[in-house]
């Protein structure tokens, strides 16, 4: 089978295709093929050296993908060959909270990922799709959705009409978007581009605010919330948006620490969160409940994810630059059948 690998830090040239020999299974273990992998803003920074390991063999990227079950080990128990199936983007972390031990490998970070005609997993790591959910939407759900699932619901745990601010039109704040929606939150969303935000309001969005004209668009969310900001913010900015997201935060609001895309870093004074008794959160992704529970619910609300552009395995490099690009609204995936 072939799998493309990537030495961490060799940019995205440094992707290449190799033949990988099959081996036997472990007792719990199971081969997947794999028919869709999404990319993630993290693939950029393992390809580019910025992600948070360093390792000196090169590994299969990507941690998020879908696929069908065709071999089981001799002690596995929870799928059988045939089963849909996608993976926890931490496989030692089933579910409560995080620990140490529980984030301690990431797949496609210090570990093999899905970028690969099949992988072999432990059958911990797996979980069930629905037969209406495609390999396509399915492969976008591991990262993305369950981040956005985890700030918005588990550590914030929100409510119907609670409102939620989303930063840019990348995968975790359309997921975001599509999750508050369905949930009966009131979703504010932002981007550089008005056409991105037509297509935020097509699915829902109920205040879009163009960023790039609106520098104070912290001013903005005010504003459309009668001065009292929103309940959570999913804070995937970093450095150029973090204080504008504090102050659109309303009081007992929480700001999901997320991501970078402006850079990561930046200053923070703990008086703008103490006077509103504001709670910064820092979220990693999520477990496997999660993406299970993220998973029942996109299946009974009639969620399709919003997936921008299809690229075929042979083009993965391509599919990596889109990524880079920024041209994508929702996500970026590669179908490994094509
Ligand atoms: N902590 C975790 O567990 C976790 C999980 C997933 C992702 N992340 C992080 O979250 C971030 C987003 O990831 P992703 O995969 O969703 O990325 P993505 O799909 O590449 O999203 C990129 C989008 O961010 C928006 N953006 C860029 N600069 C911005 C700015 N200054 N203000 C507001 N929006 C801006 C742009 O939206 P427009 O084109 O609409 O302007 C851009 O299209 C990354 O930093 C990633 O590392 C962290």
């Amino acid at each position: 089978m072939k799998a493309y690998r990537i030495l961490p830090g060799k940019d995205i040239d440094g992707l290449y295709l190799k033949d990988i020999p099959e081996r036997p299974l472990a007792p719990h273990e199971v081969r997947v093929k794999v028919h869709a992998v999404s990319l993630n803003y993290r693939d950029l920074m393992v390809a580019k050296g910025n992600y948070l390991v360093k390792l000196d063999d090169p590994i299969i990227p990507c941690s998020d993908g879908a696929g069908q079950v065709v071999e089981v080990g001799s002690a596995v128990t929870q799928v059988k060959p045939g089963d849909r199936v996608t993976a926890s983007f931490f496989p030692y972390w089933r579910d409560g909270g995080p620990t140490s031990a529980k984030v301690r490998s990431a797949l496609g970070g210090d570990i093999d990922g899905m970028l690969a005609e099949e992988v072999t997993l432990h059958e911990d790591a797996l979980v069930k799709i629905p037969d209406q959910l495609g390999f396509i939407e399915a492969s976008t759900l591991p990262c993305a959705a369950v981040t956005a699932w985890n700030a918005i619901f588990v550590s914030a745990a929100t409510r119907p009409g609670d409102s939620v601010l989303l930063l840019g039109t990348g995968g975790v704040s359309v997921l975001g978007l599509q999750l508050a929606k369905a949930a009966g939150l009131r979703a504010i969303i932002t981007s550089s581009s008005d056409e991105k935000l037509a297509r935020a309001r097509a699915l829902g969005a109920d205040v879009t605010i163009n960023y790039t004209a609106a520098p104070e668009w912290h001013q903005e969310v005010l504003r459309h919330t009668n001065g009292e900001g929103v309940n959570v913010v999913l804070e995937v900015g970093g450095q150029g948006t973090i204080n504008r997201s504090v102050a659109s935060t309303g009081v007992g609001g929480s700001i999901a620490i997320i991501g970078g895309v402006s850079g990561f870093g930046g200053e923070v004074s703990p008086a703008t969160l103490l006077t509103g008794a504001k709670r910064m959160v820092g979220i990693f992704v999520g477990s496997r409940a999660m993406l299970e529970q993220v998973i029942r619910f996109i299946h009974g609300a009639g969620i399709t994810p919003v997936v921008d552009r299809v690229f075929p395995f042979s083009q993965a490099k391509d599919a990596y630059r889109y990524m880079e690009s920024g041209a994508h609204f929702g996500k970026v995936v590669i179908d490994v059948t094509k």
